[in-house]
């Protein structure tokens, strides 16, 4: 059992997190102060305009950029002070990532594209592509196995990456609009699916959204404004 899952501590636990871009010699102040916990199971919903700073902590909560301070702690990990191989190791195993455009690779198939966190982190080739058989079910498109991105329609790509984030058995989901390049029929059906394996996984997940439906239904709603977060 994973260590996240014994202990009271939360899953994501921001102190005071900025980030600021240096923009032609001028400081550019995106996130001013976020302090947020996230326990483990929750669901929880940023909403807020664009440019707000919704995708920067969802980077940053993801350890794919830095915080330029504060404190950032991911399943009971201090994310700074990682070097860059143990970030990219810390995200392989803790995190699973859902864009709003899937970036699946072309050239391989829905299985396969399942199958890379685990062929990454060095499992072989038969027991990877087992598992991955596992998640594409799970997600309702086995009978796709074989099946290349550019072979999916739109909302059945969604559904692969959402296969592809989970086979890691992540410590926390985060999704960046993961419907909003989806019609309104499978942008429902990807909710229905991410609320189910939370529910039954205890699966934490943080997704950004401008969906109205969706940010309803989660555990908690956060809004972005003016660099910090607050209940809408
Ligand atoms: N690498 C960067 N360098 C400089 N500024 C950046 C960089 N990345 C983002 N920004 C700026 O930071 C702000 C927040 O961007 P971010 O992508 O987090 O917004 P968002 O809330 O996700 O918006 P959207 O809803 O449109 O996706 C924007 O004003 C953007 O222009
Ligand atoms: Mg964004």
């Amino acid at each position: 059992m994973h260590e996240s899952s014994t202990t009271a501590s939360p899953v994501v636990r921001l102190r005071d997190v900025t980030k600021t871009y240096e923009m032609e010699g001028k400081p550019l102040s995106v996130l001013r102060g976020i302090t947020l916990d996230v326990e483990q199971g929750q669901i929880v919903a940023i909403i807020g305009s664009s440019g707000a700073g919704k995708s920067t902590l969802l980077h940053i909560v993801g350890a794919l950029d830095a915080a330029t301070s504060g404190n950032v702690m991911v399943a009971g990990r201090q994310l700074d002070g990682m070097k860059p191989t143990e970030l990219a190791d810390f995200r392989n195993r803790h995190i699973g990532f859902v864009f709003q455009f899937h970036h699946l690779l072309p050239e391989f198939t829905a299985l396969e594209n399942v199958a890379m966190p685990l062929l990454i982190r060095g499992v072989s080739m038969r027991p990877a592509l087992a598992q991955a058989s596992e998640y594409l079910n799970l997600v309702g498109l086995l009978e796709r196995a074989t099946h290349k991105p550019a072979e999916l329609s739109g909302g059945e790509q969604q559904r692969v990456a959402v296969a592809r984030a989970l086979i890691p058995q992540p410590d926390l989901v985060l999704a960046d609009e993961p419907s909003g390049n989806l019609d309104s029929e499978n942008g429902e059906r990807l909710h229905d699916l991410l609320w189910e394996i939370s529910r039954r996984e205890r699966r934490t997940f943080i997704i950004v959204t401008h969906n109205a439906d969706l940010a309803d239904r989660a555990d908690r709603v956060l809004h972005m404004r003016d660099g910090l977060l607050t209940a809408p």
